[in-house]
């Protein structure tokens, strides 16, 4: 079978930033380190008031066309994938096409358009989407655009305010890719939950501690998922695992279950197990409580172990560089933690060529996902031409005023004509409805 999968991606930030230590911290009267150390975030994107879903998501996507050297005419497809859409009826792929076909010769008529909703996980749905309809054939020959774009943003006191961020991610599918391979395998993890909700609202109603459960509890099913079909996952053969990361603490707490599964029933196990000092299954006891409190000692002191902490260290911290320093994106996250491991390893320079990475999506409402990519040969190419850094360095930086200003703007109930804080450069901008993403 043709290989499948992401040919080149590029990365578009919101043009502001927070600085949570030095400027939310101190307004909230809370410890730097709760952000820094607790939630392991540094900074949030934020956009400024000309940017939104669209303009962030044709600004990511123009970057690759332009850069892989594209026309119009080779891309058959455009999914977006956002949770931030402001248009019931019309898809943001549509709004994205007209910016880019105001700067790129011909059209997209002959595109099919969609948008994928399924809270953060939708990003990953919508790649799955197009490499099936490559794998089909009914592609004619040509690559599919998948874009996941958000503003994710909260109410301001919303306990999720802290792990806001805007940014898109626009990946290129197609044969014979240059960045990775995707298995044909997928895991699942799906319940209806309404942990995190947005009823016809900007800013979601969310009950943040209960996420964090609904995501742990979908990822342990999604991983006993993919094993049922792709065989049992060996911690020596991956290299990295990005996971959907709406904060780094929270993969944190993912990263340790994944491990205690991968490593369940095998001698790595039981090695843990004399080094603890405890058996993770204490079969022993017949209540679920006392069950539940062994293992939760069991799972605290795994993760102290030498062994789980060298594996954290090389296959899941290298995944978070970026998320620290933009916040959540929501459907692109998981696709930032990926660029973030890729980006790790070009600086170590490490060979990734054939290496495996096991991808963790998820989504509110809940679904998660699993699967394996392989690196292709073209990635040290594809990864050196991003700007990410050069991007999150440049951002202007929010004095507090400043951010509740526009924070407003960006609440669709309100109306507001707040100033532009940055310049746009060469980048679509909104100017206003029905004059979406001129380009300036
Ligand atoms: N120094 C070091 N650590 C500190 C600290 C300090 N001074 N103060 C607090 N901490 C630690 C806490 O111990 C805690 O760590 P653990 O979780 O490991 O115990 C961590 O910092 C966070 O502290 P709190 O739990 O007190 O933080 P909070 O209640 O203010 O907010 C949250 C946490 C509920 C997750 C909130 O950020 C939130 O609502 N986020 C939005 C929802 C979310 O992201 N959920 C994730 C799963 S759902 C999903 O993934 C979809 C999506 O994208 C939204």
């Amino acid at each position: 079978m043709t290989a499948v999968g992401i040919d080149a991606v590029e990365i578009w930030t919101g043009n502001l930033e927070l600085d949570l230590p030095g400027t939310f911290a101190p307004q909230k009267g809370e410890d730097p380190e709760k952000y820094t150390k607790g939630l392991g975030l540094y900074a949030s994107s934020f956009p400024d008031s000309y940017e939104d879903i669209v303009t962030m998501g044709a600004n990511a996507a123009h970057r690759l066309m332009e850069r892989k050297g594209l026309e119009t005419d080779d891309i058959g497809r455009i999914d977006v994938a956002t949770e931030s859409a402001f248009d019931n009826s019309k898809p943001v792929s549509t709004y994205v096409a007209g910016c880019l076909e105001q700067v790129f010769e011909g059209d997209f008529h002959h595109a099919n358009k969609g948008e994928r909703k399924f809270a953060c996980i939708a990003g990953t749905q919508s790649l799955d989407d197009a490499c099936n309809w490559i794998r089909a054939g009914r592609n004619r020959g040509r690559a599919a655009l998948v874009i996941a774009t958000d503003t994710a943003l909260y109410a301001r006191g919303d306990a999720g305010e802290a792990t806001q961020g805007a940014g898109a991610v626009a990946m290129l599918i197609d044969e014979d890719p240059d960045l990775v391979e995707l298995s044909t395998e997928q895991g699942y993890g799906s319940a209806d939950e309404t942990d995190f909700l947005k009823p016809n609202q900007q800013f979601p109603s969310v009950d943040g501690k209960r996420s964090v459960q609904v995501y742990l509890a979908r990822m342990r099913e999604a991983l006993e998922d993919y094993e049922s079909v792709a065989g049992d996952v060996h911690v020596d053969d991956v290299a990295y695992a990005p996971f959907h990361t709406p904060f780094p603490g929270m993969v944190r707490k993912a990263a340790l279950l994944a491990y205690r599964h991968i490593v369940r029933d095998t001698t790595i196990e039981d090695e843990l197990a004399d080094e603890i000092g405890r058996q993770p299954r204490p079969e022993a006891f017949d209540d679920d409580e006392a069950y539940r409190d062994a293992l939760r000692e069991y799972m605290d002191e795994l993760k102290e172990t030498d062994r789980y902490q060298e594996w954290y260290a090389e296959t899941i911290d290298p995944t978070l560089t970026v998320s620290r320093n933009v916040g959540n994106w929501y459907t692109g996250s998981v696709h930032v933690a990926r660029v973030s491991a890729l980006k790790h390893a070009l600086d170590e320079g490490r060979d990734m060529t054939g290496e495996t990475m096991l991808i963790g999506s998820y989504g509110s409402g809940a679904q998660a996902e699993i699967h394996a990519e392989t690196v292709c040969d073209g990635w040290e190419e594809e990864i050196e031409a991003l700007n990410v850094d050069a991007q999150i360095e440049e951002r202007y930086d929010l004095e507090w005023e400043d951010y509740e200003e526009i924070h407003d703007a960006h609440n669709h109930d309100v109306d507001s004509d707040v100033e532009e804080l940055t310049t746009p450069e060469g980048e679509f901008v909104f100017d206003g409805w029905g004059r979406m993403g001129e380009r300036k």
